[in-house]
């Protein structure tokens, strides 16, 4: 099901010139299939009109405390009630001051002051107003008071100046709006997620690689951060911005990718805890060239074919896999998830392949199917595991089979399975 649909949304607008950015927030979430209502200052009506709210949001725009239409004057407790999440876009400097004084003196700031649910406010200002020490007061205030922040950003202002201060774009506020919604089944874990391709490097022009672009990863480390979830995201060269808030750490070759990955991993030895679950999305090169030539190879320089001699790469799944048996500093049990890309006969190869790498969990995808595997937007996965689990799961979103990979993994790590030793001897045949 659609994770928007039916969402109840106050979306409130102060007095700036964002507003208009808010207009296309408004259109994308009801186009996401969230209920919207709009309300706005005496203010914002200075830089949007009621009709273009309602007719964007498909709700009368809420602009009084005291509305005729409202006899009991009881909108703004209706509202802060019923809604899943209060959205302040944009947060003026005087707005974001009202709020952390408490005051109630108009539609937008009494039904804040009413709420007892998740508020999530974008900023907005002139970057002298944001640096001002009364805007850092309060907005240690409102985060003190457990408000949410997205933005602002830096960047050019419309009054000219250049520096922190700009809204949010409404991607980037969409996103934030859906980790707060986002149950939290993740809170205070740490996960590592490896994600794309490498690359092994013949001479200075060539390498040799692989399709992945990367998504598949992309999408695990969203899902893990939405459930609330610390992520390190190792990642090999893809052309994908990495989502807001991870750790990220980037990668060209398969030793790159394990140095980073045990730099990571090994924390636990430093005096500080590692991960708590280690997922490798990513497609390693199994080999790569035996020695990188300083030179460009010229071509002809050898008669005939050209030979390359490859050299197997470190398998990074196996080596995390046979620590993981080691506990965390507090006693707590690691959970690795691996990939299994295979191209036929995939439950099959992928079951040979979890025992033989030692991880508790592998997604198996079937690279050769219809939409499944590299740079497509879908994967068709079956999640199989140490404790015996075979999970087919149909052809979903990359950002559906995150989530469900990131419940399972939640569910490990809040329920550590006793190792069947049966589950982890080959077999034979
Ligand atoms: O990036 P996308 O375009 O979205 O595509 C997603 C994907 C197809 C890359 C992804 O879904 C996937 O299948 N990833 C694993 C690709 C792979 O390398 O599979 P494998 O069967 O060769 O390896 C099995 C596991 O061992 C993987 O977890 C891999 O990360 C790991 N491995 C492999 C080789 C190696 N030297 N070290 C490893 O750790």
């Amino acid at each position: 099901m659609n994770f928007w649909n039916g969402k109840r949304i106050v979306i409130g607008l102060g007095g700036g010139i964002a507003a208009y950015k808010c207009l296309e927030l408004i259109r994308r979430l009801r186009e996401a299939g969230a209920a919207i209502t709009p309300v706005a200052t005496p203010d914002a009506l200075r830089f949007v009109t009621p009709l273009t709210l309602q007719a964007l949001s498909g709700t009368p725009a809420r602009t009084e405390l005291f509305a005729p239409s409202e006899p009991d004057g009881m909108d703004h407790i209706r509202l802060a009630r019923e809604a899943d999440l209060l959205i302040v876009a944009p947060a003026t400097a005087n707005l974001l001051a009202r709020m952390a004084q408490g005051q109630a003196d108009d539609l937008l700031t009494a039904l804040l002051l009413a709420r007892r649910g998740p508020v999530l406010v974008a900023p907005a200002m002139n970057p002298a107003m944001w640096e001002h020490p009364a805007t850092r007061r309060n907005v240690l205030t409102l985060r003190e008071d457990g408000i949410l922040f997205a933005g602002p950003e830096t960047g050019p202002m419309a009054c000219g100046e250049d520096g922190q201060g700009r809204m949010s774009e409404p991607a980037t506020i969409l996103e934030a709006a859906r980790r707060a919604l986002t149950p939290k089944i993740l809170a205070g874990r740490r996960i590592l997620i490896t994600a794309g391709p490498t690359r092994e490097e013949l001479d200075p022009v060539r390498y040799l690689t692989n399709h992945s672009s990367g998504k598949m990863g992309w999408e695990i480390a969203r899902a893990a951060l939405r459930a609330g979830a610390q992520v390190d995201l190792v990642q090999g060269p893809v052309s994908l911005a990495p989502p807001l808030g991870v750790r990220l750490h980037p990668v060209t070759s398969a030793c790159d990718m394990l140095e980073a990955v045990l730099s990571v991993w090994l924390r636990n030895r430093c005096g500080q805890t590692g991960p708590d679950a280690a997922i490798l999305s990513a497609a390693v090169a199994d080999y790569r060239p035996e020695t990188r030539q300083t030179d460009k190879i010229k071509k002809g320089a050898e008669p005939g074919n050209l030979t390359l001699s490859l050299a197997p790469n470190p398998d990074i799944l196996a080596m995390l896999s046979a620590w993981s048996g080691v506990r965390l500093r507090d006693g707590r049990q690691r959970v690795v998830v691996g990939f299994a890309a295979e191209t036929g006969q995939a439950l099959e190869r992928g079951r040979e392949k979890r025992l033989r790498k030692g991880c508790d969990l592998m997604a198996i995808n079937d690279v050769s199917a219809p939409g499944s595997g590299f740079g497509t937007d879908t994967n068709a996965v079956t999640l199989i595991g140490r404790d015996g689990l075979e999970d087919p799961w149909p052809l979903l979103s990359k950002e559906l089979v995150a989530e469900r990979l990131i419940a399972a993994v939640a569910d490990w790590l809040d329920h550590p399975r006793v190792p069947d030793p049966r589950m982890d001897r080959c077999n034979p045949t």
